[in-house]
């Protein structure tokens, strides 16, 4: 029996080739009852869509690529999750992909995604990649920005502003009587993470005695948290800070491990009473800590979605003006931040 063709689908489910195509290629430009008949002919009849052979003839790929910083982070694992829940409802899937903060892994997955033809790319930049994803975009791949706005517009973009987000975390910790405020995070290269400081800066130059000193890290990891939470316990007393602003919440994670576990048995400290601990993103962990973090939320999952759903608009009309859609941080108070009675 012959391989069926999509000639045989389109007689079967008495619909034009073109619309099969449609059902294919861009299930949203088609009615849900439509998709239905044509699904239900493609499982009759056991049709499988010849896949280069389709790329050839309409130039992409039906995967979006996605490149994050280090999907290690719950934060960007929920980005991935929410991108691939919406493509799948127009038909689409995700391809992933780890720059770990390296401008050269991020042009090799840029260059694999143009390679294989991709729909569209979605990506947390690291380095400025402006002119290449322009590049990309005049051969017919459209890019989306995520957790980054981008200068100028020249890309629609999904992020949250995350100078307010450092602010909103610095002004809770100075509410709660903290003055000696310690910013733990890096690279500083990271704009989400410089933008925090900078936010977190602007709250602690309104109030008299509050200071804030930074300790910058390599990488925004647990095992980076908890060496700069031993390198504070080291110190006197007198000179710790009482409250850690964490970049994230793998470094507070890591932090109030070092804070609440002395490795050599020596002294420890208590949070929130000796130091108060606040950290960023409010991933799934933050809640069930030892002692619960508090936490700046980000919408991750919805920033997923709302990435593929510009990166759709974009491939259906790529006249059409770029969005920027920026969502407001929110601030969660847990017993890391509990005031002191
Ligand atoms: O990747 C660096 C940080 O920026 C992540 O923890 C997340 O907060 C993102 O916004």
């Amino acid at each position: 029996m012959s391989t069926p063709s999509v000639h045989d689908v389109a007689k079967s489910a008495g619909v034009s080739v073109g619309t099969v195509s449609n059902v294919l290629n861009h299930p949203h430009k088609v009615s849900p009852a439509t998709v239905k008949r044509v699904q239900k002919a493609i499982e009759a009849l056991g049709f499988v869509r010849n896949d280069a052979a389709r790329q050839l003839r309409v130039g992409h790929s039906q995967t979006i690529g996605l490149v994050v910083l280090d999907v290690r982070n719950p934060f960007f694992t929920d980005i991935a999750r929410g991108a691939e829940d919406k493509a799948a409802e127009g038909g689409l899937t995700v391809t992933l992909g780890n720059s770990d903060e390296s401008s050269e892994r991020e042009a090799k997955y840029l260059d694999l995604f143009e390679q294989q033809r991709v729909f569209g790319v979605l990506i947390s930049p690291y380095g400025d990649i402006s002119a290449r994803l322009d590049s990309m975009r005049k051969r017919g791949i459209p890019s989306v920005l995520v957790d980054r706005e981008s200068p100028n517009s020249t890309f629609s973009s999904v992020s949250v502003d995350d100078i307010v987000g450092g602010r909103l975390a610095a002004q809770h910790l100075l509410d709660i009587g903290r003055r000696r405020i310690a910013f733990v995070g890096g690279p500083m290269a990271i704009r989400q993470v410089s933008d925090r400081l900078a936010g977190a800066q602007s709250a602690a130059d309104e109030v008299p005695n509050a200071q804030i000193d930074v300790i910058e890290l390599d990488a925004l990891t647990v095992i980076a948290g908890r060496d700069a939470g031993a390198m504070i316990l080291a110190r006197a007393p007198h000179e710790r800070p009482d409250a850690i602003f964490a970049a994230n919440d793998l470094v507070a994670m890591g932090v109030l491990q070092a804070l609440l576990m002395s490795s050599d048995g020596g002294p420890s400290v208590r949070v929130p009473e000796d130091i108060a601990l606040i950290g960023y993103d409010d991933i799934d962990f933050a809640s069930a800590a030892v002692v619960p973090l508090s936490s700046i939320s980000q919408p991750s999952a919805q920033m997923g979605q709302t990435a593929v759903e510009l990166l759709l608009n974009e491939a259906a009309d790529p006249s059409a003006d770029r969005r920027k859609v920026v969502f407001s941080p929110k601030l969660v108070v847990r017993e890391s931040t509990a005031p002191r009675l």
